[in-house]
């Protein structure tokens, strides 16, 4: 039985709302029809890859995207069936179903006016259609709570390190610790497009003293009790006589009033959000627990990149089958292991110089096969992928025999130093254009150092050209991805450097 299926016989099934006033599943003595259901998916995304999250979407669900005003978020029509194939999108980090967008949202005068609107919004919200994914969706969300359970079980020991070091480290809020957080805060934080006050009611919270979510009985019992709820409120302007705080706790009173549902910060089934953007209100409830872009990635480095993003910059170079892509300053590998899962007919390449990054690069790549065993119950074939140790600056490849080149160079700041990226920039380049294939190959490369490779590039402009730039904020701090296209130039190597470097060619 498929998942959609199984998960709306269960919906049919159980009257879960059996107390609450306004879930019928049976509406008029006929049994609604949830698998036909339309609605509006609105997602996060790395800010400046909006376009490429809109991409994926329209080809792999066939839906078309409104890129919102509010940078890092996309929406998008979907019926329920395709709820799956919605969580396995690669450009998305965060998931929920709208319950209503007030486009042009006129706020009353006084802070007592505004926030009396918000607690009558509650009521008048059409939450139906919304919660019935919502409990459709709770099926995903518990089958990769229970996998990933094995996964931490079959590797135990090994994720010694993914605790605190799940944050990418670049993040000006380092000092939170996943630990200290809720996940699903800290990927409002870890998205740093989203640059807005972030509040949650805190109403009589009754935080639970049942620890195990991913067990059937308790989630049984969930069924038949209470609801518990948060509110989340995310607010972003700079007219607004309310804060999100204030926003959060009004609201979140009058849901809790209308549902008859529990406060609880922690410990919640639902997560209902309220985004407000200027004057853009949009309601929302939340379908996923913790940002998809964790999952690949189980040995963390100073520098981790969020899968999503990983996505996003291979996208860019548009890969072809049997397309060589490297990527030569790959840390932990989030990079190469993104492409390897998604372009398996490429064949990928990460390098570093520093041998605990290739370390935990071959551990994460190990990780990955370890759970698609697990996952498919059989041996699997592997991933096209390799690790190696090698200094960018001479890499042991042949001349012209690169199709793609990805990377994440040092940006100068936790790595590396901006002294040293005035040599190193240059010989990167250099290098990259010696085993980049003229005429065909390209280069994304990812750097927050703008000025140090904007120079480096300008004189590289017999064998790399600039097609393309996108900016994006990688943990507060601006940072440009080019696209580069390698020229049909041959590379001419000095007769200076072969005498220093004896590369193949
Ligand atoms: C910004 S980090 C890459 C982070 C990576 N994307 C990840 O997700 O973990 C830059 C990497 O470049 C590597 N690096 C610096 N100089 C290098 C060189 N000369 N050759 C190869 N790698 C180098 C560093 O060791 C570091 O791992």
């Amino acid at each position: 039985m498929s998942d959609i299926q199984e998960a709306t016989d269960q919906l049919l099934d159980v009257n879960l709302f059996e107390n609450q006033r306004f879930v019928q599943v049976t509406e008029s003595g006929h049994r609604s029809e949830p698998e036909h259901l339309q609605v509006t998916i609105g997602a996060t995304v790395p800010t400046g890859f909006e376009q490429t999250a809109a991409d994926e979407v329209r080809e792999k669900l066939g839906s078309s995207c409104k890129i919102s005003k509010d940078r890092g978020k996309i929406y998008f029509d979907i019926s329920v069936e395709s709820l799956a194939q919605v969580h396995c999108l690669r450009s998305v980090d965060n998931l929920f179903v709208v319950v209503q967008e007030l486009k042009d949202y006129q706020f009353k005068e006084t802070k007592e006016e505004v926030l009396k609107d918000f607690e009558d919004l509650a009521g008048k919200l059409p939450w139906s259609d919304p919660l019935k994914v919502w409990k459709i969706n709770t099926s995903f969300k518990k089958k990769k709570a229970k996998r990933k359970k094995i996964n931490q079980n079959s590797s135990k020991g090994k994720i010694n390190n993914g605790r605190g070091e799940k944050i990418d480290e670049r993040d000006v809020k380092k000092d939170f610790t996943s630990d200290a957080l809720d996940p699903h805060i800290l990927d409002y934080y870890e998205n740093p497009g989203i640059k807005e006050e972030i509040s949650t009611l805190v109403g009589d919270d009754l935080a639970s003293s049942k620890e195990d979510d991913t067990d059937e009985s308790s989630k049984e019992e969930t069924d038949h009790r209470a609801l518990k709820f948060r509110v989340t409120c995310n607010r972003a302007g700079e007219k607004h006589c309310f804060t999100s705080n204030e926003a959060a706790r009004d609201f979140g009173g009058a849901v809790q009033d209308y549902f008859k549902w529990k406060a609880d910060m922690t410990n919640f089934d639902v997560e209902v959000l309220l985004n407000i953007h200027d004057n853009e209100i949009v309601v929302g409830i939340a379908l996923t627990e913790e940002s998809l872009h964790r999952r690949n990635i189980t040995h963390f480095g100073p520098t981790t990149l969020r899968s999503t993003l990983a996505y996003g910059m291979l996208r860019l170079c548009a890969p072809q089958p049997s397309d060589i892509i490297v990527d030569p300053m790959c840390g932990t590998g989030a990079i190469p292991i993104e492409g390897a899962t998604e372009w398996s007919k490429c064949y990928h390449i990460a390098g570093d110089n520093n041998p605990l990054a290739v370390n935990r690069a071959a551990n994460n790549i190990s990780s990955l096969l370890t759970k698609n065993q697990i996952q498919e119950s059989k041996p699997s074939w592997g991933l096209p992928i390799d690790a190696v140790q090698w200094d960018i600056c001479n890499l042991p490849l042949r001349t012209g025999s690169v199709d793609i080149i990805v990377t994440d160079m040092p940006f100068g700041k936790r790595m590396g130093s901006k002294k040293r990226n005035w040599n190193l920039y240059p010989a990167c380049l250099r290098e990259m254009s010696r085993v980049c294939r003229p005429g065909t190959g390209r280069a994304v490369l990812l750097t927050q150092d703008k000025k140090c490779f904007t120079k480096a590039l300008s004189r590289m402009g017999h064998v790399w050209r600039k097609v393309h730039t996108v900016w994006v904020n990688i943990g507060g701090l601006h940072a440009a991805v080019y696209l580069l296209k390698r020229t049909s130039q041959a590379f001419v190597r000095s007769s200076e450097q072969d005498e220093e470097k004896g590369t193949p060619s």
